[in-house]
């Protein structure tokens, strides 16, 4: 069971919310924060085998010694032999995207079939002055841009195979797809076919095109691959000055402006919301798809809800039902999890599990425990569940559920009960409400004010049981720098000069049961950051606290998914968006090349296993 007592005892100090506050917004900190987690830098009893990397603001990635990296796969290379390798001057066309892997690679899985290797991954978004670099405007400016764009968003699925000790991918392979913000998927669960899903290309709310902003992701023991739909509102506008956003949408962010330039509601329909007001409703899914069918068609999975998905952890709770562990990564929003009405049934036909159960929302009480409320009409005041997976936000808002400091991923302990959550920072926290107005108090799991750097939270169910409505929480690490701070924002105690990082995002639990950390921080290296260098990968002991930096990634970076390899001999991890801000990477080509997001694989030089 997870926490243990020393753990329990001291966080009881959070029980009096009113002392946490006043400890936290006073900057007296120390007693709560030292406490937070036991000793973590127990190196005598340490089960990391490797040295520690230093934190460092090279354009490179780099691992411990005894360890080796190489790139898998780029934005933009060809994925069948029609295609044409990745043009640094244009930067791709339409149609050479469209034939080619997208950009800004994510959460990932990889799949077998046949001795075969299919890895999915989802291509979050792009950075437009990069994929358009070849503009002056460093935005869109043409048909093809958009068409271009469009194809650079969504899930590569493609086979990858290894050779004198290198991965690559599989030119040609029959299990190569590319799902884009084009491509027909079916609308399924208790939303499909609710008037708020109708729209004049698909009058009966059951046929969706594209998916895009795909963040994190999960995978079936079925053998799918789920692609969760985050910030799907920035894709949306309104071409009419004088349209009146109903509440909902602005409660999922859908704005009046195209503010960050993609330009898609100017040159397609779907996306001017003042002409196509339901269509942004038909997005903030997770879309379940079958990697080993490239014919098939992706589903969209109503009953898991309608916010911004981070990823989807599933577990099989010991009754059969599938649970799913969700978070809705924006300031002050939920973390929800579902519950299958039908049981797993290995080798049976799970083919429907995800489209009908119960959608739960969590609330944090700061004596150490919580509770998951179920969203039914009842709970919510709301009309049907239809209603309820497609304005979820809503919903949660409705039973109270706690606001959260942008849930990230959730990874399940592959040993016991046990969930972790990245928090992954919150400016707003004990500022300013959320979207829709719940407030956004300190305290619980979301302790420090202003949240700048971000801490991860665990929880057991009660019995060890998924399906229990109730749990224990601790904060496994409240990240920090301890080298600029001595309040709170120190962090906990297993955060000292060696380990400190912000903001955690990516999650993921390897077979051993031990917790590997992808940041997404502020990587300028300075004030409050400073010594923090390049956004990192870290691996945590749960039992100890402890926590060692992996990897760190190159210049201007996110570190984000991963996946092993059947043998655990190799681990993919993805690096997402170098040189963002523009001039400072050339990752992975080095010289003055265009910066890609890359997928790489890291092997042990002695051929053991990572993992
Ligand atoms: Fe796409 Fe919440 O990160
Ligand atoms: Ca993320
Ligand atoms: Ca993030």
């Amino acid at each position: 069971m997870m926490p243990r007592p020393p753990d329990r005892t001291e966080f009881q100090i959070l029980a009096d919310r009113a002392i946490s506050r006043r400890r936290f917004v006073a900057g007296g900190t120390a007693a709560f924060v030292a406490s937070a987690l036991p000793p973590g830098t127990a190196t005598a009893s340490s089960r990391f085998e490797f040295e520690p990397v230093a934190t460092n603001t090279r354009d490179t990635v780099t691992v411990p010694t005894g360890y080796r990296w190489h790139v898998v796969a780029r934005w933009g290379d060809p994925l069948w032999s029609d295609g044409v390798p990745f043009d640094p001057q244009t930067r791709g066309t339409g149609a050479s995207q469209e034939r080619a892997i997208g950009d800004n690679n994510d959460g990932m899985a990889l799949f077998r079939s046949g001795g075969r290797n299919i890895l999915a991954v989802n291509n979050e978004y792009v950075n437009l002055d990069i994929i358009c670099g070849n503009r002056a405007s460093g935005k869109p400016e043409t048909a093809d841009d958009l068409r271009k764009t469009k194809a650079a968003h969504g899930v590569s699925v493609m086979e990858i195979a290894q050779a004198n000790g290198r991965w690559g991918v599989v030119t040609d392979s029959p299990f190569n797809r590319r799902i884009t913000a084009e491509t027909p998927m079916a609308i399924t669960g208790p939303a499909r076919g609710h008037a708020l899903l109708r729209t004049e290309a698909d009058p009966g709310g059951i046929r969706a095109k594209g998916t895009w902003n795909n963040c994190g992701n999960g995978r079936t023991p079925w053998g799918t691959y789920l692609a969760c739909e985050e910030n799907f509102n920035v894709y949306f506008a309104s071409s009419d000055d004088s349209f009146e956003r109903p509440a909902a949408l602005k409660r999922y962010g859908i704005h009046m402006k195209d503010r960050y330039g993609y330009g898609w509601a100017r040159g397609d329909e779907r996306f001017d919301i003042a002409k196509h007001p339901n269509e942004p409703n038909r997005a903030g899914y997770i879309v379940e798809i079958d990697p080993l069918r490239p014919d098939s068609t992706p589903k969209k999975r109503t009953a898991l809800g309608r916010f911004k998905h981070e990823n989807a952890e599933l577990v099989i709770a010991e009754s059969g039902r599938v649970v799913v562990y969700m978070g809705d990564d924006e300031r002050g929003e939920f973390l929800y999890r579902f519950v299958s009405d039908g049981l797993y049934v290995e080798g049976g036909d799970n083919s429907d599990l995800l489209d009908s159960g119960r959608l739960f929302a969590a609330k944090f009480d700061d004596d150490m425990t919580g509770r998951w409320i179920e969203l039914t009409p009842a709970a919510t005041g709301m009309n049907s569940q239809a209603e309820i997976c497609i304005h979820t936000r809503l919903a949660a808002s409705a039973v109270g559920a706690t606001t959260m400091d942008r849930p990230e991923w959730v990874a399940a302990h592959p040993k016991k009960a046990e969930i972790y959550c990245a928090l992954t920072n919150n400016k707003h926290r004990g500022k300013k409400p959320n979207k829709g107005g719940d407030p956004t108090p300190v305290g619980g799991p979301n302790p420090r004010e202003a949240n700048r750097y971000g801490q991860i939270v665990r929880w057991a169910p009660d019995g060890g049981d998924h399906e229990s409505d109730r749990f224990r929480w601790n904060l496994y690490v409240l990240a920090g720098n301890p080298a600029v701070h001595l309040d709170a924002y120190a962090g906990s105690k297993n955060i000292d000069a060696g380990n400190m990082f912000s903001s955690p995002d990516g999650l993921a639990f390897d077979s051993n049961g031990l917790l590997w950390i992808q940041t997404d921080g502020n990587y300028k290296n300075k004030s409050d950051f400073a010594g923090m260098g390049n956004n990192q990968m870290l691996i945590g002991n749960p039992e100890t606290g402890e926590i060692r930096r992996f990897l760190v990634g190159p210049r201007e970076c996110e570190v984000t998914g991963t996946a092993w390899s059947a043998d655990r001999k190799t681990l993919f991890v993805g690096i997402q968006h170098p040189g963002e801000r523009g001039g400072s990477s050339h990752f992975p080509g080095g010289g003055d090349t265009v910066p890609r997001s890359s997928i790489v694989a890291i092997t042990r030089d002695d051929g053991g296993e990572i993992g």
